[in-house]
């Protein structure tokens, strides 16, 4: 398989599970949220996930995902494919950022504060684990999977840097 396919295949399957992680922080900004721990604390007396993760957030993520799957599907003549991938996708996204969050605070880390590697490839996991779960969807390719792990980071630092500039992060990452 040769690069261009490989970079193609890694859009098709991973731009909605992409838009799904950054949708949120738009929707927060948007609309009045609710955390989806609804205030609570663990035993340790921290929060269970912490004011950032938020049950409108977390919807509107997998419905950004889903749609941005379905129009990529019916452009590529694979509407049902891919729009089965992508909703699957992106609600694997929600869940690893989710999951991440709950170990964050567990470990110490106030909402928001960075924690390297991990705020990066939650959404990226949780993606590929359901996609890898979900008998119907389009599974990506190792080659894939790898050209993701090297360029997510960089995604990553950019488009925060971005939402920073936009005023939609209070933080640059
Ligand atoms: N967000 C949300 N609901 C989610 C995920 C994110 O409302 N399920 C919004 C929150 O306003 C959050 C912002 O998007 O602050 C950025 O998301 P993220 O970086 O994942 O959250 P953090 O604030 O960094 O929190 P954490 O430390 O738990 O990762
Ligand atoms: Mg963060």
């Amino acid at each position: 398989m040769d690069f261009m396919q490989t970079v193609v295949e890694f859009l098709l399957i991973y731009l909605p599970p992409m838009v799904a992680n950054g949708s949120p922080v738009v929707i927060s900004k948007i609309i009045k949220t609710h955390p989806i721990d609804m205030g609570k604390s663990w035993k340790d007396g921290r929060r269970i996930l912490g004011e950032g993760k938020s049950i409108e957030g977390a919807i509107g993520g997998i419905l950004a995902g889903w749609i941005t799957a379905s129009i990529i599907g019916y452009a590529y003549g694979a509407l049902q494919t891919l729009s089965i991938t992508g909703l699957v996708s992106s609600f694997g996204a929600m869940c690893g950022d989710i999951i991440k969050s709950f170990f964050k605070r567990r470990l110490g880390f106030e909402r928001g504060k960075m924690l390297p590697i991990a705020d990066q490839l939650d959404f990226y996991l949780g993606a590929t684990l359901a996609i890898y779960l979900c008998r119907n969807c389009v599974r990506p390719g190792i080659e894939v999977f790898i050209l993701g792990l090297l360029l997510i980071p960089f995604l990553h630092i950019f488009t925060n840097k971005i939402a920073y500039k936009l005023k939609l992060k209070n933080v640059p990452w």
